[in-house]
């Protein structure tokens, strides 16, 4: 099987390709793709790693080789957020880049597995989605916002606060993926019960864990080991369920349309298939807070949405 990296030379892009050099099932194809003229040498930089996955890198504007034949294709290429910024401040320069190399997806492998890492996640996803209907050749249950750093960032602020193993600890966070829209589950992990306080604590947190990164690097931009490590984890869960693993769900911003319950677009556990989803899990009982902070937050989501479907359909943007 083979995965592509798009945005492969960058903070994100670097650090999840050498976890796919090193995790991805022996036999795997992984390639490398990035405007920066590094990218090829990052491909040999990481080839001397003794795995049994072969790798390539390409620059350039065309993403066209790197993309030949793949069953997953995941997309790290934009601009990062500097400290001040909003995850929505990134939309129009990133809007442009989603939108061109879900272009050339839907030309090269229109039939690929793509995980949307690229912020705001909450409207590059709903861009890509427009952009592979246009093209006619969309499957709403192979697109996906990777927002897994949400559940990665909830299970080690709640391993800290209740001294227990993170590894042990699985938290669900629907929603979006910005803000008031990232919504962790704090009353579905089984065994542990927070006061009040603690969940407004430990839910804020987990909402701003993005910009607390931001602010730490002063400048230097936002996450990228432990985004690059939530989305090799995402990877995985596609890999292992596309060789034909049971039972593999993740949290993931998919497209909820035919279940209608949200938004259009809303991040929930998913049962992963051959396919991409086999099954959009119910979300559970929510607590009265959950209810509320759900509640709350429709608005928002619905606005991000439409943001990145008029992007696409409104005829100024056609061309960027
Ligand atoms: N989903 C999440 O949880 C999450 C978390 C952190 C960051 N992000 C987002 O991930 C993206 C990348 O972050 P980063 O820190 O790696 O940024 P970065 O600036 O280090 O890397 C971005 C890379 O994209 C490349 N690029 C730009 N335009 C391109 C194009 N048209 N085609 C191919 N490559 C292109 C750049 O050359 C660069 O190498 C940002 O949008 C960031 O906001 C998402």
């Amino acid at each position: 099987m083979k995965v592509t990296v798009l945005g492969a030379a960058g903070g994100i892009g670097q650090a999840l390709a050498l976890l796919l050099k090193t995790q991805l099932p022996k036999g795997s194809a992984l390639s490398l793709y990035d405007i920066a003229p590094v990218t090829p040498g990052v491909a040999a930089d990481l080839s001397h790693i003794p795995t049994a996955v072969t790798i390539e890198g390409f620059a350039g504007t065309d993403a066209t080789d790197a993309l030949k034949e793949a069953d997953i294709v995941l997309i790290a290429a934009g601009v990062a957020r500097k400290p001040g910024m909003e995850r929505d401040d990134l939309f129009n320069v990133n809007a442009g880049i989603v939108k061109n190399l879900v272009e050339q997806i839907a030309k090269t492998c229109p039939k690929a597995l793509i995980g949307i890492i690229t912020n705001p996640v909450n409207t590059t996803v709903p861009i890509a989605a427009e952009v592979l209907k246009k093209a006619g050749v969309y499957d709403k249950n192979k697109l996906f916002g990777i927002t897994a750093l949400d559940s990665l960032r909830a299970c080690t602020f709640v391993a800290q606060l209740k001294e227990k193993k993170p590894e042990e600890i699985n938290v669900s966070v629907i929603g979006g993926h910005s803000g008031a829209t990232i919504l962790p589950l704090l009353s579905q992990i089984p065994g542990l019960s927070f006061s009040e306080q603690e969940v407004i604590d430990l839910t804020k947190r987990i909402q701003n864990a993005g910009t607390e990164v931001v602010k730490a690097k002063a400048g230097g931009g936002s996450a990228t080991l432990s985004m690059a490590q939530a989305a090799v984890r995402f990877a995985l869960s596609l890999v292992r369920a596309f060789q034909g693993e049971k039972g593999i769900i993740e949290c993931a911003y998919v497209d909820v349309d035919g279940n209608g319950e949200h938004t259009r677009f809303f991040a929930q556990p998913v049962l992963l298939g051959k396919e991409g989803i086999c099954k959009r899990e119910k979300i559970g009982k929510l607590s009265a807070f959950e209810q509320q902070a759900l509640d709350n937050m429709l608005d928002e989501l619905r606005g991000d949405i439409s943001k990145g479907e008029k992007f696409v359909t409104t005829p100024n943007n056609r061309d960027k």
